[in-house]
């Protein structure tokens, strides 16, 4: 009897997207007896029934395109807005899982997507998941699609950058995104060759970073490119708000918890401007002009790379043996080139961020490139 497959693409969107939809689709409907339902906008299509069935006419010319065919959302299955109202809604994904007869459902999405797969494999459901995001911090891959491609946008942006600092005499600090990792400032500021990167997991010194621009002034160098992580922080930033985190992760009681979220939320929301409060006070301690870039979503859309198209297609149709072998409940990772099927309850809840041994942090200093932090 022939199976029915789900298949959604939740949080941010991320090129090669289209790539794992297509690996999928064409891998069950060219070598199995499998039909796939694609739902819109990640789970509030499930939640609100609206889906399509993916033949091969919708896969057809979908490899090169960015984005998702099938929409996406940041909506939770816990808590979400409905009638301006945050409700659960996991009961009503069960009931549309069932009454679509479906036999699994595949969760293309990053760390929020890993844990809300996770919670509906705890309902019972059949869930695989993929690991997409631009972020590279889903843990227990290698890596994730969507990642090459922002990398490649966010270095020629450096390069580009470049020659106008340099013919300015300025400082330009270009912010990278990469929510609280810094795998996509380091590998761009590192290809781009950056003169400072600031990463989330090094909290910087802007004393330190500001001598490096002005050691290098020293040298006849009057201009550098500082590469910022969006979630990057300084020292003094950064011990506020680990203990803001931990009083989020181990709170004494809830009254606590609903405090620290309320507090980490604002502290976001002032920590947007944190770029510009970082030029501002480079321009003060080095003297020298200072200009900001923000690079945005520019990084997120567009031509999927080749690397991210291969990860897709190579992730994408790994799902069809798990599928024929009744196989759920995890994500499919890439590791060492290989197609890894990883427990959910591993991957969820954990944030791959950038070991302080890890060799670009070494060869980005070896290099010269200051880091914030001497
Ligand atoms: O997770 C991908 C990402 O692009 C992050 O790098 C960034 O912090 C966030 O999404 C932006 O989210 P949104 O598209 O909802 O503004």
């Amino acid at each position: 009897m022939s199976k029915h497959i789900g298949i959604l693409t939740a949080g941010g969107d991320s090129p090669g997207l289209n790539a794992a939809i297509r690996g999928v689709g064409k891998a069950f409907l060219d070598h199995g007896d499998i039909n796939l339902i694609g739902f819109k906008d990640g789970f509030r299509g499930l939640v609100e029934n609206r889906s399509f069935r993916l033949e091969k006419e919708n896969l057809s010319g979908i490899l090169t395109a960015g984005g998702t065919i099938l929409g996406t959302s940041r909506d939770k299955p816990h808590r979400m807005l409905i009638g301006g109202k945050y409700m659960d809604m996991t009961d009503v994904i069960v009931e549309n899982y069932h009454s679509n007869h479906l036999d699994g459902l595949i969760c293309l999405g990053g760390g929020g997507t890993q844990k809300n797969a996770l919670r509906l494999k705890q309902k019972g459901l059949n869930i695989i998941t993929l690991p997409k995001t631009i972020d590279n911090d889903v843990a227990f891959t290698d890596t994730t699609f969507g990642f090459d491609t922002a990398l490649g946008i966010a270095t020629d942006a450096i390069d580009r950058l470049h020659s106008t600092a340099h013919s300015h005499h300025r400082i330009i600090v270009v912010e990278i995104m990469g929510h609280r990792a810094g795998w996509l400032a380091l590998g761009a500021g590192i290809a781009g060759g950056a003169d400072v990167i600031l990463i989330p997991e090094i909290p910087y010194d802007i004393h330190h970073v500001a001598e490096a621009i002005n050691d290098r002034a020293r040298k006849g160098k009057n201009f550098s490119i500082v590469a910022v992580a969006e979630g990057a922080l300084d020292t003094k930033e950064a011990k506020v708000y680990h203990k803001l985190l931990q009083q989020k992760l181990k709170p004494k009681d809830k009254k606590e918890k609903k405090k620290a979220k309320l507090n980490i939320a604002e502290f976001e929301k002032k920590h947007l401007n944190h770029t510009y409060e970082l030029s501002a006070k480079l321009e003060k301690l080095t003297g020298l002009e200072s200009r900001v870039t923000i690079l945005g979503h520019l990084q997120r859309g567009g031509t999927p790379s080749a690397v991210d198209r291969i990860l897709g297609t190579r992730l994408g149709s790994a799902c069809l043996e798990l599928v024929n072998q009744n196989q759920y409940g995890v994500m499919v990772a890439s590791i060492n080139d290989q197609a890894v099927p990883v427990e959910l309850e591993k991957v969820a809840g954990n944030k791959k961020l950038i070991p302080m041994d890890h060799p670009w942090l070494n060869s980005a200093r070896l290099v010269g490139t200051n880091l914030g932090d001497n």
